[in-house]
């Protein structure tokens, strides 16, 4: 303000205006809904609960147990199910059990106590807390810290939790942490997980007088109140989504004014299992959830474990509950909005409202970049590539981690990563390539600092591989989406899948195989199948007179030369099994004494969950020249369990190399 200093009047009126403009310029470019022009918000606390009000979103909850009994919106007290009682219609919850007692339990977590953190015109932070100790004995040994926020001029409101564990207190298992909505039943029909899935769903009471099928969650819609219903399969496991494809899901309304309602995942560092962990989103109900973690798709031995009195805490959150609406009632507007509100929000991420000390801001954050090569046949740039920061552990560890932090990116065109926003702490680097086997892992831990960049440069992922390929059998992508996944048993059909990219979300298909092949199994004939048409994509048991008996599939392939004291490897990548055992036998189909066998393996289930992957497992199978012939030659393939329609594996890819070449 130099040019100000000489006190003429004619130079201060200038000075006058250049201000008033500069402002008029600065208030101009301030997005609508905004701070100054929306009402401050306010915050009233009774003995039996708190509101929060920002003049677009009232938020109620419970005083002191922290569940939210309404959220108001545009004129509707509440689009909650307000028929719900009071602790079931928006939740945190977990299902937990001591690994030394019987017992699961699902547990809502009701906190004790009500602190208010902030009260600001622009912003109310509020936590209610829960504390252990020895003398609370039946219940979590955990202290949870449940916070609400809502911001001035903000469409919706922020929730996190911070969980711990002390030291010294008794070992836990957790299975599954999530917030659950139940949304007003007369308000929301149409419920929308992305831009191809979307669709009228039926009510809780269709679920109710429809016939349940092979398992509770699956329900045939007999006398829908809806009639163009009738004949579908709902199926809550249908509308899963891998995380990194799964940021906003929701419903919006069909009655009065459209509104919409979303779970917004602004960021992914709290989320379990990697990037392509998939977990439930919203379903029939209407319910929507943020699935934090879950054994889905990953077995039971995924989620925390907690042992040996071990000091544990985790910030799960925030998530951002949006609600909108269109001037227009125009629901594809309504969505669209939404989408554009959560990109948004990941770009604001990591966000520095937040009053927990736990939950570090960006300037207390560190990152990392690099460039990821992968030598296969050859070296080259790793296009694409899943990169990530996880707790330290073995290859592949990430997949069952949901204790820690995970920060995962993908690599540009020019195998390039950065990774930003990474909390401070000790990582390992881990990768896989989409295209090549296996899993990476950088050798050495890489320690985090906050406001510091780490280098590492070149990493070179060398993907397991003894000789040239022979043949091979599917994608390596570590799903078994590029097989054969047959048309549902048209008695059992969820329309919106109908030529869907996401057929294999169809219920039944397990039992399509014994429709395929009642009697001879399976007959892959390299160079004349293929695997689009001809490879089943799960090896699942063939149901005969009411039972589920096991398969043996056969892949037979010619070879012109056999090196006799040469070593051929088999590699065999599934992207899921359930209590399954795959005996590999070659040339030789004796069941007692396969060549190979895995042991049994999995409980990822997501055959029954219609997921087309669960978690990736690579075999590697030697093959001695002397077992091969020149000419025919059959590798058999037994998955050895029966007894049930979910039991089995998904095959990623199979692959037979040569010897290796001097
Ligand atoms: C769990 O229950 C079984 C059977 O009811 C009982 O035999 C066992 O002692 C119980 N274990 C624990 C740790 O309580
Ligand atoms: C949107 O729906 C509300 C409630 O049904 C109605 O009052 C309003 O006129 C509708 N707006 C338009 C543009 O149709
Ligand atoms: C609804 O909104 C979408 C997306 O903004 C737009 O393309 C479409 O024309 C709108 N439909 C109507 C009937 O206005
Ligand atoms: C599915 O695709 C087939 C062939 O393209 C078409 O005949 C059929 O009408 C489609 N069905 C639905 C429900 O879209």
């Amino acid at each position: 303000m130099a040019m100000c200093r000489p006190p003429s009047l004619p130079i201060i009126l200038l000075c006058f205006f250049f201000l008033l403009t500069m402002t008029y310029a600065a208030r101009r470019l301030v997005p609508l809904g905004n701070q100054e022009s929306s009402p401050p918000v306010k915050l009233h606390v009774t003995d039996t609960h708190v509101e929060i009000d920002n003049g677009i979103v009232k938020l109620t909850l419970m005083n002191p147990s922290g569940l939210i009994t309404s959220i108001g919106y545009k004129g509707v007290d509440n689009i909650l199910e307000y028929r719900n009682t009071e602790g079931r219609r928006g939740y945190w919850d977990i299902v937990w059990s001591r690994p030394d007692r019987n017992g699961s339990h699902f547990d809502t977590l009701h906190s004790t106590s009500l602190r208010v953190i902030k009260e600001s015109d622009d912003q109310v932070e509020i936590s209610f807390t829960k504390t252990w100790d020895r003398s609370r004995d039946g219940e979590v040994p955990l202290n949870i810290d449940k916070r609400y926020i809502l911001l001035r001029g903000s469409s919706g409101f922020y929730s996190y939790a911070i969980f711990e564990h002390m030291e010294g207190w008794p070992d836990l298992n957790i299975d599954e942490a999530r917030i659950a909505f139940k949304l007003h039943q007369d308000m929301f029909h149409y419920m929308v997980i992305s831009d191809n899935k979307q669709r009228i769903m039926p009510s809780d009471m269709d679920r109710k007088v429809g016939d349940t099928l092979d398992y509770r969650e699956a329900v045939l819609i007999t006398h829908p109140s809806n009639p163009r219903l009738r004949g579908e399969v709902d199926d809550k496991y249908q509308y899963s989504c891998n995380n990194d494809d799964s940021h906003v899901h929701g419903w919006i309304s069909s009655t009065g004014q459209r509104i919409g309602f979303w779970v917004v995942m602004p960021g992914d560092e709290f989320r379990g299992g990697g990037p392509v962990k998939q977990d439930l989103t919203s379903h029939a109900g209407p319910t929507s959830l943020a699935t934090f973690f879950s054994a889905h798709y990953a077995g039971l031995n995924y989620g925390v474990r907690l042992r040996n009195g071990e000091h544990w805490k985790k910030v799960f959150g925030p998530v951002f509950v949006y609600l909108n609406s269109d001037r227009n009632n125009n629901s594809t507007a309504i969505w669209e909005d939404a989408k554009r509100q959560t990109a948004q929000e990941r770009k604001k991420w990591p966000y520095d409202f937040p009053q927990s000390p736990d939950f570090p801001d960006a300037n207390q954050r560190g990152a990392i970049r690099g460039r990821l090569l992968v030598h296969d046949k050859e070296t080259a740039v790793a296009k694409s590539a899943y990169v990530g920061l996880a707790p330290p552990g073995d290859v592949g560890s990430w997949q069952d981690d949901s204790k820690g932090y995970q920060f995962w990116t993908r690599t540009d065109d020019r195998g390039y990563f950065s990774i930003k926003g990474v909390r401070a702490g000790t990582y390992n680097l881990y990768a896989w390539v989409p295209g090549v086997i296996g899993d990476y892992k950088h050798h050495g831990e890489i320690t985090i600092r906050p406001g510091k960049q780490v280098e590492i440069g070149d990493a070179v992922y060398t993907s397991p591989r003894n000789g040239p390929t022979l043949w091979e059998i599917g994608i390596p992508d570590r799903t078994a989406a590029e097989f054969y996944v047959p048309d549902p048993n048209p008695l059992l059909v969820n329309k919106l899948f109908i030529n869907h990219t996401e057929k294999y979300r169809q219920y039944g298909l397990w039992n399509r195989y014994t429709d395929l092949y009642p009697h001879n199994d399976l007959v892959y004939t390299v160079g004349a199948s293929d695997y689009r048409k001809d490879w089943f994509f799960a090896h699942v048991n063939r149901h005969v007179n009411k039972e589920y008996v096991p398969t043996t599939w056969q892949i037979v392939f010619y070879l012109r030369k056999v090196v006799r004291r040469g070593s051929y490897t088999l590699r065999v990548a599934l992207a899921s099994s359930s209590f399954a055992e795959i005996q590999v036998g070659i040339n030789n189909n004796n069941n007692q004494h396969p060549h190979f066998s895995t042991g049994r393996i999995g409980r990822d289930n997501a055959i029954a969950r219609h997921g087309i992957h669960g978690l990736y497992k690579l075999y590697s199978v030697t093959i001695s020249g002397c077992q091969l012939v020149e000419g025919r030659n059959t590798i058999y393939l037994r998955q050895a369990r029966g007894g049930n329609p979910f039991t089995g594996v998904l095959y990623d890819y199979i692959r037979l190399e040569a010897p290796p070449q001097r």
